[in-house]
């Protein structure tokens, strides 16, 4: 990984719970934590495509923002800005959009399904689809080839749209000169299910989540609402079908983790005494980020601030690029 460019963008959508955490944010910062040169951002602009209230975009932004600095995302070493503060991100969208083939956008696995289910309830199969989501590849393309990303990690769901800007930054190159850098996504790791309250894949849906960011009174509270089977504590049980110890193999360090299975095989542990020694270790893993958490929310200038910063570091980079791009077309280069 020495040497690479690492970039990754997370759409604003509100307060994470410990599946978020575990499956997706947790993984996202180590990543770049261990880059040598890595951007984070909030595609605020991603989410209007589907979230049309301006209040609850604003909240969600800061919340994202909050969330990612607490939970260890070092601005110093990592250049963390909002999307719709680099306006060269959307100039560049409007110079891919002339290479980009439409075909490339209608196999887009995200416009597909909107349309299969627009389709499966009996409407047009365009009903609710607007130019944003079916052009979205394009936008995230532009994100990436913007800071001249290498390495993309994110969910095997946007595996195509990364692709889909290595494609497209390929065409651009072709048709006018190699000056875009070709990315690769790299899939973040934990491809397993997080187990919710019930047992289901955890999920503010189902409400059967737990919020990362809560006091530790209420955290306990709910961990302890944990649906088990009737077994006695002596009994032998089995680690792998059971929530708690799935959870807390995400917390517990490696020993502690290793103690619990041994101890459930056995038979001696009991779903009780397991589940608090679960919520000791998430309390251990997010007391800290909790307060820091909660700091940041009630200081937004310091987050608008910190945003800042990031962001003027990024436009460094954005116009060195356009520039690059507009000459390679044709266009004035940017002074
Ligand atoms: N589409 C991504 C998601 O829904 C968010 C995103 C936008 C992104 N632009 C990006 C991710 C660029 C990586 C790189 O999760």
């Amino acid at each position: 990984m020495a040497g690479k460019t690492i970039l990754t963008g997370v759409k604003p959508t509100g307060a994470p719970h410990l599946g978020n955490y575990v499956g997706a944010i947790r993984p996202a910062i180590e990543l770049v934590k261990g880059a040598e040169k890595s951007f984070l951002f909030i595609a605020d602009y991603h989410a209007i495509n589907a979230v049309h209230d301006a209040e609850a975009l604003r909240r969600d932004t800061y919340e994202v923002a909050a969330c990612f600095l607490a939970l260890g995302v070092n601005p110093d070493k990592t250049v963390f800005y909002r999307q719709s503060d680099i306006p060269e991100i959307f100039e560049l969208t409007t110079a891919l959009m002339a290479v980009t083939p439409k075909g490339l956008m209608d196999r887009s696995h995200a416009y597909k399904a909107a349309k299969d289910k627009n389709e499966a309830e009996g409407r047009d199969v365009d009903a609710n689809v607007n130019m944003g989501l079916y052009t979205y590849p394009i936008l995230m393309a532009a994100d990436i080839l913007m800071m001249r990303a290498h390495l993309v990690p994110v969910g095997k769901d946007q595996v195509q749209h990364v692709e889909f800007a290595r494609d497209i930054a390929g065409y651009f190159n072709n048709t006018f000169k190699p000056v875009l850098t070709l990315p690769e996504h790299q899939i973040e790791k934990t491809g397993a299910a997080i187990p919710g309250l019930d047992g289901r894949k955890m999920s503010k849906s189902y409400g059967n989540h737990i919020p990362v960011f809560i006091d530790s009174k209420q955290r306990q509270k709910l961990i302890m609402k944990i649906i088990t089977d009737s077994k006695l504590p002596d009994e032998p049980k089995d680690p792998d079908g059971n929530t708690i110890f799935q959870l807390y193999s995400y917390f517990a360090p490696e020993a502690d983790v290793q103690a619990m299975r041994d101890a459930f095989i056995k038979g001696g542990m009991g779903y009780g005494d397991a589940k608090k020694l679960l919520a000791s270790a998430v309390e251990n893993a997010l007391a800290e980020p909790s307060r820091l958490y909660a700091e940041y929310m009630v200081d937004l200038p310091r987050l608008d601030a910190i945003l800042a910063a990031g962001a003027e570091q990024a436009r460094a980079v954005s116009r060195t690029v356009l520039s690059d791009v507009r000459e390679a077309v044709g266009l004035k280069r940017l002074k």
